[in-house]
């Protein structure tokens, strides 16, 4: 199942960069991706299709096109575009630090060191955050972290561990702290964001953007965190963020649908109607695997997260996955972007593609990811 399942994405990828040429996807609307420039907060999960793609083929065709990428990349930072948020830790793991896995290209080596200390000027030493969005003293987003940033943490990780500067890796543990301490609920649910004040740092209260309702529960947010604290434990060996990977993963399959797949919010009433977001559950199995990596063999709760992992993709690959419509953009379908904000009906969400694929060959080939 899961080879097949790959190799429909690998071939829809390939007939997809043809059609998109040198343009980024990003959402779709009546099963046309819509495209970017590189400019988007998602535009490096196309780089990480690619690299993918690459890795399981070794074609050159992908490899040509994921390098490109790397050097549109590299404008952009030059450029200061569409970078004044804490998004460049997406950007930047899968563009020039997958680069830099694949091929130990020297150059996406230094490219990927200084996309993060474009982030590391988002840390916010008063607050003692990295701000999400928005400029420093920004009224509204000054003071305030998004649990989506539990996955840009690992570009300041990596260059820490990289240059042997800390300010890198002590940044992004302080707020992997924070996030654990104040974005995690005691019944393991999430918060999507939460705010300090700007100047002491004080707790002032948690929220959300994208989720049904400021006290409920995301399923996006919660993938986030699942995979984003056992990345955090990858990183910083710290067991709380394991527990905190496991605790989340916990409430999240606890409250899988019939056919595993989760709707946008765990709190949304649900009907007919409801949306979906199958990038939340792909992201989740990603974040399954990253936590069975660091468990032992002999963990209680072991056979739950490898059946929690068998039941997700199997949903996606059965029901979601766009398999036998060859002409079909993207490879899963039932995304959502932002019910809240009315920008659905969302369909293939291309991190939804890219997170998908990363563990079908996490499950296929032991991949590790890029992160
Ligand atoms: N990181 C943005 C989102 O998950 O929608």
């Amino acid at each position: 199942m899961w080879t097949t399942a790959i190799e429909d994405a690998v071939t829809k990828t390939r007939s997809n960069m043809k059609r998109f040429g040198q343009l980024y996807p990003h959402v779709s609307k009546n099963d046309v991706y819509s495209l970017n420039d590189n400019n988007a907060w998602t535009s490096s999960f196309w780089s990480g299709m690619l690299w993918l793609c690459y890795e399981y083929t070794k074609d050159a065709d992908f490899l040509h096109a994921a390098r490109y990428t790397t050097e549109s990349f590299r404008d952009r930072l030059a450029q200061k575009k569409a970078l004044n948020n804490h998004d460049i830790g997406f950007l930047y793991s899968l563009s020039s630090k997958a680069h830099w896995i694949v091929e130990k290209d020297e150059s996406a080596k230094q490219l990927t060191i200084a996309a993060a200390d474009l982030l590391l000027t988002r840390w916010r030493p008063k607050s003692r955050i990295i701000q999400a969005w928005g400029s420093e003293g920004d009224e509204e987003n000054g003071g305030r972290i998004i649990i989506d940033c539990l996955m840009n943490l690992p570009l300041l990780y990596w260059a820490g561990e990289t240059t042997g500067d800390r300010r890198y890796s002590d940044a992004a543990a302080e707020h992997a702290e924070k996030s654990r301490r104040f974005l995690v609920r005691g019944d393991d649910s999430s918060y999507h964001t939460f705010y300090f004040d700007q100047e002491t740092g004080d707790a002032i209260r948690g929220g959300t953007h994208q989720g049904y309702a400021d006290g409920s529960t995301w399923t996006r947010g919660q993938a986030w965190g699942i995979y984003g604290f056992a990345l955090s434990y990858r990183y910083t060996r710290d067991p709380l963020y394991l527990e905190t990977s496991l605790r989340m993963a916990r409430y999240f399959l606890e409250r899988l649908p019939e056919d595993n797949v989760v709707y946008w919010d765990f709190d949304a009433p649900v009907s007919a109607e409801t949306k979906r977001d199958s990038s939340a559950s792909a992201i989740t199995a990603c974040g399954l695997l990253e936590l069975l990596e660091h468990i032992p063999a002999d963990h209680p709760e072991r056979t739950f997260l490898e059946d929690g992992i068998q039941r997700s993709m199997k949903g996606l690959v059965r029901h979601y996955a766009t398999i036998g419509k060859p002409d079909a953009q993207g490879v899963l379908e039932r995304g959502s972007y932002s019910v809240r904000g009315g920008a659905s009906p969302d369909d293939y969400v291309i991190w939804g593609d890219y997170y998908y694929l990363e563990a079908l060959m996490r499950l296929k080939q032991g991949h590790k990811g890029y992160w």
